[in-house]
């Protein structure tokens, strides 16, 4: 693949092309196909789903239930199992609210606040413990979760990827513990969705979740899977219009799934646009989209290694990349690589509880995708040379 053939598609970089944007794993830039896909959706098809019985409206619910199947797809999942949501962290609040289980939760310390308030709230309302999966060299620790995950857990809720380290956690290893103990598990794919080939059989978690604006998408799209028997477990999130079969003055009866957590008009044009981002990576394919970013990152953690007083927390293999400089604190270290031009996040990227565990305040993150090149990454190590000698 050519990340510079790649990036002529996308037009914020014809319009900015001195931008090294390399704050992927916040939200990624878009390319022509979606903005257009979007775009033309508004001008050709615009009617509400579900609802009215004229051509348009059958156009544009034939649009959105195609979307549907191309997210199924994806990941490897049937259609009715595809629950389009706005964003990874609805998809958790929604699966917090509406699920019943007997027992305790797990999380991880490296859990995004995304991932872990929706659970803490639910703990708190039912009285629910929670434990914690300690992380060992950027990875949730296999042996902490044979510790924690026993016959008084309910569910286990974890991510594939942490967004602090890039790294891939043993997700297979993990659920299994959990399924042996009985315990349903939730995995938010918000950081591996974008970057690597998915598939809920081999994965077999219970929900999984993943935000579309991470992978090219539009913002306000993303998607919950659950497996059907599970999913018609759950109660209705929201309820109104869309997600109803029938309503008497004294009898609700909901639709099917994956219908009934859909109340309201959607996004629809915005997940007309997110089947487009999909199926521009599978052009791509997405063994070539993980192995530019992982090539990319790995170049950018050996040149920060060489560099002194720069400690890297990400390992070989990761997606993105962590990093620390002396005591410079990583907001200073962002703003002198905007003035030349490089993107990137700093802070401690909505994972508190990770931080306060590693005695930092925060982190500087690199998180490179498919137009990003090699040249790009020498600019980034550049100027995080210059940053240390400025605040030498
Ligand atoms: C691991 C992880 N989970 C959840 C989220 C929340 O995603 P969103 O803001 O799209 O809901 C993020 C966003 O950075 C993330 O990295």
């Amino acid at each position: 693949m050519n990340p510079n053939k790649i990036k002529q598609d996308f037009p914020v970089f014809s319009e900015k092309p001195e931008l090294v944007y390399l704050d992927n794993a916040a939200t990624s830039q878009k390319p022509e196909a979606v903005i257009k896909a979007v775009e033309d959706f508004y001008r050709e098809k615009n009617s509400n789903i579900g609802r009215g019985l004229y051509e348009l409206a059958t156009e544009a619910t034939k649009a959105y239930e195609e979307s549907r199947e191309t997210a199924a797809d994806f990941i490897g999942a049937e259609k009715d199992e595809i629950v389009f949501v706005r964003n990874t962290t609805e998809a958790e609040n929604l699966l917090a609210h509406s699920t019943d289980f007997e027992g305790d939760i797990v999380l991880s310390e490296m859990a995004h606040h995304s991932e872990q308030l929706p659970w803490r709230r639910k703990a708190e309302q039912e009285e629910k413990e929670i434990n914690y999966l300690e992380t060992e060299d950027g990875e949730i620790s296999v042996e902490s979760a044979k510790q924690m995950i026993d016959e008084d857990t309910g569910l286990v809720a974890f991510s594939h990827i942490s967004n602090v380290f890039g790294e891939r956690n043993e997700v297979e290893k993990i659920t299994e513990i959990a399924h042996e103990n009985d315990a349903l598990v939730v995995l938010d794919a918000a950081q591996s969705a974008p970057h690597r080939p998915l598939d809920v059989d081999d994965l077999n978690v219970d929900f999984m979740c993943f935000s579309g604006h991470k992978m090219l998408g539009p913002s306000g799209t993303g998607v919950l899977y659950g497996k059907k028997h599970r999913l018609e477990e759950l109660r209705p999130y929201q309820v109104g219009g869309g997600m109803i079969k029938s309503v008497k003055k004294d009898d609700v009866k909901y639709s099917e799934v994956p219908q009934r957590f859909e109340a309201g008009t959607p996004n629809i044009a915005g997940v007309v646009g997110l089947a487009e981002a999909i199926y521009y990576l599978e052009e791509i394919g997405m063994e070539n989209v993980h192995e530019h970013g992982k090539r990319l990152s790995n170049r950018i953690i050996e040149d920060l290694r060489q560099i002194e007083g720069v400690k890297v927390l990400s390992s070989q293999g990761a997606n993105l990349v962590s990093f620390t400089c002396r005591d410079v604190h990583p907001h200073d270290v962002a703003e002198l690589l905007n003035q030349k031009g490089v993107a990137v996040r700093a802070g401690n990227h909505c994972a508190q509880p990770q931080m306060d565990s590693l005695g930092i305040s925060g982190t500087t993150r690199a998180s490179p995708y498919i137009y990003n090149t090699e040249e790009e990454v020498e600019r980034l190590v550049e100027g995080v040379k210059e940053a240390l000698e400025v605040f030498q």
